[in-house]
């Protein structure tokens, strides 16, 4: 048994999914009998696993400082063994930019795009380039924030017209945006556990929109406004083709221990496209890794005392 600091909470957008995170993976700490030390990630983070030392950090935190490599630094400074992926792999993975030219350039398809910096449209003019974008993408495109999740950020542009105001409010969240191709088809999200430190796939997850709601985005993540399936009714050939996909961007970004990968199935062709590798994904009661652990018969206890054992 040991002294675990559950690191959770912190500046991000995203506090609130960690603080539920967080409170559920000490009360499965405490079950297996570990000691469990409380951390809300604010400035007195290093003075506090400093005086603390825990045996291991579990890092529940999400979008900015957490999943970004952030945190993860400072507990190799400390050498405090810590759960999950390394550095190098939330630095990749949190960033949407590089962890969709690492993956284009693997060959691991991923929905063409673009990408920018504040400093192209303030210095450099990218706005006369908008046209040429949207030629070569084809509408409707889809702009997001380079980092962040949630689908915080994340507009439609439907037409050429919507593109100025989507990139504003992508820019409110994020130096460096992307404007992807609009994949229309199944959103799948298939978490990886590693398993006998070989990582595998879990049954994949389907996310079903209630209502189709293509202005409203943001709201389908509202509770209730998404349903859930899994296993995901696939054909058995692409749901396998799916989850190598998966594991190959897991690989790819060389993460850890778990993480999640979210994908679209294009409806028309069935091509599989990889959106982007979460280092650090929700582990709530709605969470889509601790349902796709259940439905391998990974209990939530089973799945924390997994992760725990593999901190290093
Ligand atoms: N290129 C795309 N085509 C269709 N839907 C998309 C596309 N990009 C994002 N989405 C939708 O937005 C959601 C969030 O996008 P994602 O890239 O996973 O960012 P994040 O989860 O970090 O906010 C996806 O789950 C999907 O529903
Ligand atoms: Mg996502």
């Amino acid at each position: 048994m040991s002294r675990v600091a559950v690191l959770k909470g912190g500046r991000s957008l995203e506090r609130q999914v960690s603080l539920n995170s967080g409170a559920r993976v000490e009360e499965s700490l405490r079950r297996l009998g570990h000691e469990v030390i409380e951390v809300d990630v604010g400035h007195d983070l290093v003075d506090r696993l400093s005086a603390d030392r825990p045996d291991v950090a579990f890092v529940v935190l999400h979008g900015r400082d957490g999943e970004d490599g952030t945190v993860q630094e400072l507990l190799e400074v400390l050498d405090i063994p810590y759960t999950g992926s390394r550095v190098s792999a939330c630095i990749r993975a949190s960033d949407k930019v590089l962890a969709k030219h690492a993956m284009h350039d693997a060959g691991i398809p991923t929905p063409d795009f673009f990408a920018f910096s504040e400093t192209a449209f303030r210095s450099l003019g990218a706005a006369q380039a908008l046209p040429a974008i949207s030629s070569r993408l084809r509408f409707p495109i889809v702009v997001k924030p380079a980092s962040q999740g949630s689908a915080l950020g994340i507009k439609f542009a439907r037409a050429e017209s919507d593109v100025p105001t989507a990139l504003i409010a992508a820019f409110s969240y994020d130096k460096k945006v992307l404007l992807e191709r609009y994949v229309a088809g199944r959103e799948l999200a298939v978490s990886i556990l590693e398993q006998d430190g070989q990582p595998r796939a879990l049954p994949i997850v389907e996310a079903v929109p209630e209502e189709e709601s293509f202005y409203d985005f943001e709201s389908r993540y509202e509770i209730g406004r998404t349903r859930f399936i899994c296993p995901a009714e696939l054909d058995p050939a692409v749901g396998l083709q799916v989850q190598n996909l998966a594991l190959d961007a897991y690989r790819l970004l060389g993460c850890s221990v778990f993480a999640r990968v979210d994908l679209m199935l294009d409806t028309e062709t069935s091509e599989p496209f990889v959106l982007e590798v979460n280092p650090i994904p929700g582990l709530t009661e709605t969470s889509l890794l601790p349902q796709a652990a259940d439905a391998a018969g990974i209990g939530f206890d089973d799945l924390i005392s997994r992760i725990v054992a593999a901190a290093s």
